[in-house]
């Protein structure tokens, strides 16, 4: 495949190229739902909705991977309310998505702890990935109860515990075998990160993955993201030029 055709996630100057994996930092279902006088519940259902237009265009625009911030390690400090509606939206979301999701080709997959959510909804996750394990149109992969400064801790016990093995030596853990033990390890490489609602900073997402990837930043609130953001948003990657440390 030649650089920059769709799937390289390569940019060179003048070629059309499509991120192999993008992820989201979908902020701003709460200020979304306070502008319109509503719950912030109502932010986070219609955050729902935009990630079923994302899903639709990242398919369409041939992207492999979509990573989606749904929940991160530090939102356990929001109200007990507002978890608990989060997770019931994940539940509803799922139990109506889950066929079309399989019909379409995508892969879910998850990153995080979310056992942490209970067995209930621990379940339902396993079961749904289990279900889409054999897909290969678009990997759907969710950060639920994600840090990813949790991640790269989990990532030096692992290493640390291969050491006191003896299944390998301090001189081995490098970034490659750093690679191999984050929970990204089997997807690609990360092209491009987008947040939402004007915020600019990556608080605790993929920091490690993010290394040389393009970052985009948008004004617009969650809710609002659709077709034309996506693809205004590949638009942007496309015209950025990578040197990954290079000249
Ligand atoms: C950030 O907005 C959003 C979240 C913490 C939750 C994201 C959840 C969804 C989009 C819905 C469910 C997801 C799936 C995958 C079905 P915020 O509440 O921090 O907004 P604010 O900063 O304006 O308060």
């Amino acid at each position: 495949m030649s650089a920059g055709a769709p799937g390289t996630g390569e940019t060179v100057a003048g070629e059309a190229a499509v991120p192999r994996h993008v992820a989201i930092i979908m902020d701003g279902n709460g200020r979304w739902a306070k502008r319109k006088g509503l719950p912030r519940v109502a932010g986070h259902r219609e955050g729902a909705e935009a990630v079923r237009r994302t899903l639709k265009a990242a398919v369409e625009a041939g992207v492999e991977c979509l990573t989606l911030y749904a929940f991160s390690s530090e939102n356990w400090r929001r109200s007990e309310e507002e978890v608990t509606d989060l997770k019931g939206l994940m539940r509803f979301y799922l139990e109506r998505e889950l066929e079309e999701l399989a019909r379409e080709g995508v892969k879910l997959r998850f990153i995080g702890e979310p056992s942490a959510f209970g067995p209930d909804l621990w379940e339902r996750l396993q079961l749904a990935a289990a279900k889409t394990a054999d897909n290969d149109k678009l990997i759907l992969n969710v950060a639920l109860n994600y840090g990813s400064q949790q991640e790269l801790a989990r990532a030096a016990q692992i290493l640390a515990q291969e050491v006191a093995d003896g299944v390998i030596t301090p001189e081995d853990i490098s970034v490659e075998k750093m690679g191999e033990v984050l929970q990204t390890a089997e997807l690609p490489p990360l092209d491009l990160l987008i947040r939402t609602s004007g915020e600019v900073r990556l608080s605790n997402f993929l920091l490690w993955q993010s290394a040389y990837a393009e970052l985009i930043f948008l004004d617009l609130l969650w809710p609002d993201f659709d077709k034309e953001a996506f693809n205004e948003a590949l638009s942007q990657f496309a015209g950025r030029q990578r040197r990954f440390g290079g000249r």
